[in-house]
């Protein structure tokens, strides 16, 4: 399908299945040589990655460690408006490797709360896995450890990613069509 229509927008092939796997290969290739023997705990950030981190996991050779976690948004009574918080981490992970992994960076609004949230329970390190990085819309600090494939600040869907919550289950990218 190099051309699909979710609701009212058209979207056609950026990145096909074959590529990602190649991408989620060389990933998964640098976490088994870098993190052997830290037996580290992934948490994978729903509904997003959940494409992503069963394709990662199945190429992960080292012992390790899966759980998934949800960020949720709500509309507290702060002047900020929508606040976000980490759901469903039940592990201890006081000293332990732990990688997030996520289906994109765009501006890293969502993993810096992730990453704020997660260091006051005293892991020995968090590292950061993303399928896709948006470099022009990053306006954060921190680093990321483990970055798939870089990708140009457009509206994407497909292998996790959605429109209005519909194309989480394409197998490749899209990009929308002009
Ligand atoms: P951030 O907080 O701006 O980094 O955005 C992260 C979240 O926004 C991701 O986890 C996605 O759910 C969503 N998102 C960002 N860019 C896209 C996109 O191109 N397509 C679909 N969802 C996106």
């Amino acid at each position: 399908m190099s051309k699909v229509t979710l609701k009212d927008k058209t979207f056609r092939v950026h990145i096909p299945a074959s590529d990602i796997n190649k991408a989620v290969g060389e990933v998964a290739h640098r976490i088994n040589i870098e993190l052997k023997d830290k037996k580290p705990l992934f948490l994978a950030v729903l509904n997003g990655s959940f494409m992503f981190a069963s394709d990662l996991l199945k190429k992960v050779t080292i012992d390790c460690e899966i759980s998934f976690v949800k960020v949720s948004s709500y509309h507290g009574t702060s002047t900020t408006g929508s606040v976000k918080s980490l759901i469903g981490l039940n592990e201890d992970i006081k000293g332990r490797t732990i990688v997030i992994v996520e289906d994109i960076v765009d501006t890293g609004l969502t993993m810096e709360k992730v990453l704020k949230e997660l260091e006051v329970m005293e892991p020995a390190e968090v590292r950061i896995c993303t399928l896709l990085y948006k470099p022009e819309a990053f306006r954060k600090k921190f680093d990321l450890d483990y970055v798939a494939i870089v990708v140009p600040n457009d509206f994407l869907v497909g292998y996790g990613l959605d429109y209005d919550g519909l194309g989480r289950n394409l197998p490749d990218i899209y990009v929308l069509d002009n």
